[in-house]
């Protein structure tokens, strides 16, 4: 059994492929210090995998800590590196928080890697890398234009570090995934997104104005040259995010990769307006929503969405869930701890 650490495992994405993780027969450690969850998340991966999974609640900027965790663990033969903070707005009002936290922490991971012998990693990257992407739909090999914000562009040194990396570790193989917009819950609403920061992405924004705990929500312009005038994203199901972990570890550790540094895409491979999102919503769970059409968002790109025929083909990966799984996942998990917070 493969043991592999988890750094961020109590965060959103970094829950939900835990319990992917162990499904598929893998030893899981994790590593959060809780600054954007809480422990109750591990209770919910025990309730659905039936197994206890051990976090050290430290943060991984401290050298020492997180030195003592690879100690700790010798046999460790993979890390899958979430934690980092993630709001773009807030990023933009602290720079230098969001630079020591992102690119510290990853710097002990690779530092420990390398001290360690950790064969494997896989990096936590988004699309936000692409900035606004001169062609549609976003491949691997579309040009990366400026980072529209600290937190895009702490995404894009990440992943030119990890480049550095590993030039010099040749032995040390990194998967960078570029997730497009991660939406929607685990099956069971045991667990789901539940940041200690307020919500800004759009499902959550929709699920908590249906359950009353905001008046009402705004669509950010429907003025555009699309569709139906409203931003085009590619929403992508967490769970089947989750997944792309488990095989992109299976990938490095069955030694498929042809490359010791690759990068994938993670999206469906399909655009979705903001209007047919709140459609979609409205139409799977039967709540009305109180939106109107305000202005646009300062920096927010027109559309985007991801080509994933890489990761389909090298990985085997098939995103199976659509825009309405993520709404009904969304919305039973909003529900359920709501009655809990009651
Ligand atoms: P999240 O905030 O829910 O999870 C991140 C976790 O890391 C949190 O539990 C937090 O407590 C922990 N953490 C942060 N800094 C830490 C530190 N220094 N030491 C220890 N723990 C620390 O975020 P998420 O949505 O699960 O995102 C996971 C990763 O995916 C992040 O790297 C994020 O940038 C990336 N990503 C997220 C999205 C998205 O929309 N959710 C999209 C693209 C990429
Ligand atoms: C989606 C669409 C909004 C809220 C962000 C990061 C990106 C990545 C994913 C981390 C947009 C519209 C939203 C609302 C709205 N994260 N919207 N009303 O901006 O595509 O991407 O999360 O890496 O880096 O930038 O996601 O969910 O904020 O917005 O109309 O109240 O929904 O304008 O078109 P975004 P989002």
């Amino acid at each position: 059994m493969s043991k592999i650490l988890v750094t961020g495992g109590c965060g959103y994405i970094g829950s939900h492929t835990i319990v992917d993780l162990i499904m598929n027969g893998f030893e899981v450690i994790s590593v959060d210090n809780f600054c954007n969850s809480s422990e109750e998340v591990l209770e919910g991966i025990e309730t659905i995998t039936g197994k206890k999974v051990k976090n050290y609640a430290i943060d991984l900027c401290w050298e020492d800590a997180i030195e003592q965790v690879f100690k700790e663990n010798p046999d460790l033969e993979g890390i899958i590196h979430f934690a980092a903070l993630k709001s773009v707005g807030e990023s933009v009002q602290h720079p230098i928080e969001y630079f020591r936290n992102n690119l510290n922490s990853l710097l002990n991971i690779l530092e420990g890697m390398a001290r360690f012998n950790v064969p494997n990693l896989i990096f936590s990257s988004s699309c936000s890398v692409y900035g606004n992407a001169n062609e549609l739909p976003v491949t691997e090999n579309t040009p990366l234009q400026e980072a529209e914000s600290p937190y895009a562009r702490t995404k894009q040194m990440g992943e030119q570090m990890i480049v550095d990396f590993a030039h010099r570790y040749p032995m040390c193989k990194s998967v960078l995934l570029r997730y497009f917009n991660p939406a929607g819950a685990h099956e069971s609403a045991l667990i789901g997104e539940a940041p200690s920061n307020p919500a800004s992405n759009l499902v959550p924004v929709i699920t908590e104005t249906a359950v009353g705990k905001r008046k009402g929500m705004t669509v950010f312009g429907a003025d555009y040259e699309t569709r139906d005038g409203s931003c085009i994203r590619d929403y992508i199901h967490v769970m089947d995010l989750a997944n792309a972990h488990t095989k992109a570890l299976q990938y490095l550790l069955e030694e498929k990769n042809k490359e010791n540094l690759e990068i994938f895409n993670l999206g469906i491979g399909e655009g979705v307006s903001v209007l047919e999102a709140i459609q979609a919503f409205m139409k799977v769970t039967g709540q009305k929503l109180n939106y109107q059409i305000g202005e646009r968002r300062p920096g927010d790109v027109v559309a985007i969405y991801a080509n994933n025929e890489k990761a389909e083909k090298l990985l085997g990966w098939i995103p199976h869930r659509d825009i309405d799984d993520i709404m009904n996942t969304a919305w039973n998990w909003e529900v359920k701890r709501t009655k809990q917070a009651e």
